[in-house]
């Protein structure tokens, strides 16, 4: 019998072609993240499940799923919506979407540390608000990159492309993270390894790249904020729930950091009341992998993923 295969949301094609070719294929008809109870009952029976990043794949999930399913293929490099304990207990194979989303999301983080430095969201909004502005010598200033401190938590493969980047822009980087980076890579980026509080009190930029976990929910917290310099920014383009958005908005707000940059949401796609009055916070709604280049190489990474536990093989990129 065919294997079954569930996509809870619509995904590439050249994804979906290489599915078919493992097994029959349903594809959500929603171009939303389905309710649990569409989840759950989408879910049973199949033999193979590709998520997206607002699915919970929890015990629920399983049950619903049954003894059938061998691979979730979470098409994301963040899996904290995937309680990979659960499945492993039950000897369901969870796979992300690591490397192929690095330099568009590196790119984002960069973007919004030039939007937030430079405060062109800001300048935007005031065009387009049609308010009288005229050139002069300190209309509009911004900070400078070059020779201030990029501080990076989490020097992964999306915190390395981002320090790269920084490099180029000539500034100087320092880092935190639950291990120090091998060394090849601290000397190509010229790295300096810092406990968290330090490079929170040195770094003119911090930029979030850790993962989503107990151990990182509200990292950036009231007490790590007021760590941070007044002139300092906060660029966030991991997980929402890494930084406490209510705390944020009061340190922006307070001036106690100048600005911040965010991609990545507490309670996506809410944002937090406070943060939308601020003209020193850049919001953008969750792009770091979006361009099509990086979406459909993510969609086939999954589907390689699904492809591979169905015939047998070890997935191309499990998640441990
Ligand atoms: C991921 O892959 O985890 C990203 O957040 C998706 O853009």
């Amino acid at each position: 019998m065919a294997a079954r295969i569930v996509v809870t949301r619509r995904i590439p094609d050249p994804a979906i072609g290489l599915l078919e070719g493992a097994g029959d294929v349903w594809v959500s008809p929603h171009d939303r993240p389905l309710s649990a109870d569409e989840l759950h009952s989408a879910v049973a029976g199949a033999d193979a499940a590709v998520t997206l990043l607002h699915d919970r794949v929890d015990g629920a999930f399983l049950d619903a799923a049954g003894p059938a399913l061998r691979i979730v293929a979470n098409v994301a490099v963040g899996y904290d919506n995937v309680d990979v304990e659960a499945c492993a207990r039950r000897g369901v194979v969870v796979s992300n979407t690591p490397g192929v989303l690095t330099e568009a999301t590196a790119d984002i983080a960069f973007a919004l540390i030039l939007m937030s430095t430079r405060r062109l969201g800001e300048g935007e909004r005031l065009i387009r608000a049609r308010t009288p502005w005229s050139w002069s010598m300190f209309f509009m200033l911004g900070t400078g990159l070059q020779g201030k401190t990029l501080g990076i938590v989490g020097l992964g493969k999306i915190g390395q492309a981002t320090a790269r980047r920084a490099r180029a822009f000539g500034m100087e980087i320092a880092y935190a993270g639950r291990r120090r980076a091998a060394e090849d890579v601290e000397a190509e980026l010229s790295a300096r390894f810092l406990p968290l509080d330090e490079l929170l009190t040195t770094a003119d930029v911090v930029t979030l790249h850790c993962p989503l976990s107990a151990d990182t929910r509200h990292l950036i917290d009231a007490a790590a904020l007021a760590r941070m310099q007044p002139s300092s920014h906060l660029v966030n383009t991991t997980r929402g729930p890494v930084v406490d958005e209510a705390a944020l908005a009061e340190a922006l707000r307070a001036g106690a950091i100048a600005g911040a940059g965010l991609d990545v949401f507490e309670r996506e796609p809410e944002v937090h009341p406070d943060l939308l009055e601020l003209e020193n916070v850049v919001l953008i709604p969750h792009l770091g992998s979006a361009t099509i280049e990086t979406r459909t190489a993510m969609g086939v990474l999954a589907a390689e993923n699904v492809v591979a536990v169905l015939g047998g093989s070890a997935p191309v990129t499990p998640v441990r």
